[in-house]
């Protein structure tokens, strides 16, 4: 897999990931989600330069110029509801692409720290041969991307895989690159060196479901 750290990088992409972990700002749920919607836009434009391009003739009115155009067919899959902002920050960008949507929970039993990745709703378009997108706001463990990565194989084999990420952990990224395709490319804004007992990101944001869309 190839990792695309691009919060390593000297850019704006850090006042977003800055506001997005700030407990004082996060109190401002549409702030909130309108940061994850801007980093998808910012990853979005980093993952633009992997796709392929066509030269077209585009006529201005006062002439003609070769222009290079998306030649993949993109696919955009987000896993409910934490990813909606981050696809929609995608989306933004790539307003021509196919959604698909996954819904995706951890069930704990009682009060256990371990958990079962439950996936219980698929709704994709083909992706044969085509560019996927995978988005996942908190790679933490891995284990959903793996999960969803599974129940999309009776969807066709695409081209090429994206994850595009808000925020990873070490151990999540190591997992993820163990189980997906090794062409596989990872653009995200920032990895965190922990998760603690119940898989959540340190230090992370916290619940990046309940921050952008309240308490369940
Ligand atoms: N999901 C979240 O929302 N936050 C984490 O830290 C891990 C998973």
């Amino acid at each position: 897999m190839t990792i695309h750290n691009l919060g390593d990088e000297n850019s704006i992409l850090n006042q977003f990931i800055s506001e997005i972990r700030d407990s004082q700002i996060q109190k401002d749920s549409m702030r909130f989600r309108r940061n994850i919607e801007r980093i998808g836009e910012v990853l979005g434009y980093e993952f633009s330069k992997a796709l392929l391009y066509n030269s077209k003739n585009v006529e201005t009115p006062l002439g003609v110029k070769s222009m290079d155009l998306i030649q993949d067919q993109v696919v955009i899959c987000s896993i409910l509801r934490a990813g909606l902002p981050l696809h929609q920050g995608l989306l933004n960008y790539f307003d021509t692409a196919e959604n698909g949507f996954i819904s995706a929970f951890r069930k704990h039993e009682g009060d256990e720290d371990d958990f079962e990745v439950i996936v219980n709703y698929f709704a994709a378009p083909s992706l044969e041969g085509k560019v996927l997108v995978l988005t996942d706001p908190m790679l933490a463990t891995g284990r959903t991307l793996e999960n969803v990565l599974e129940g999309l194989k009776k969807h066709g084999t695409p081209k090429q895989i994206h994850i595009v990420s808000v925020i990873g952990s070490q151990q999540g990224i190591e997992f993820v690159e163990s189980v997906f395709p090794a062409q596989t490319h990872l653009w995200i804004a920032a990895i965190d060196p922990e998760l603690n007992a119940r898989g959540y990101i340190l230090p992370g944001i916290g619940d990046a479901g309940d921050l952008a869309y309240g308490q369940k």
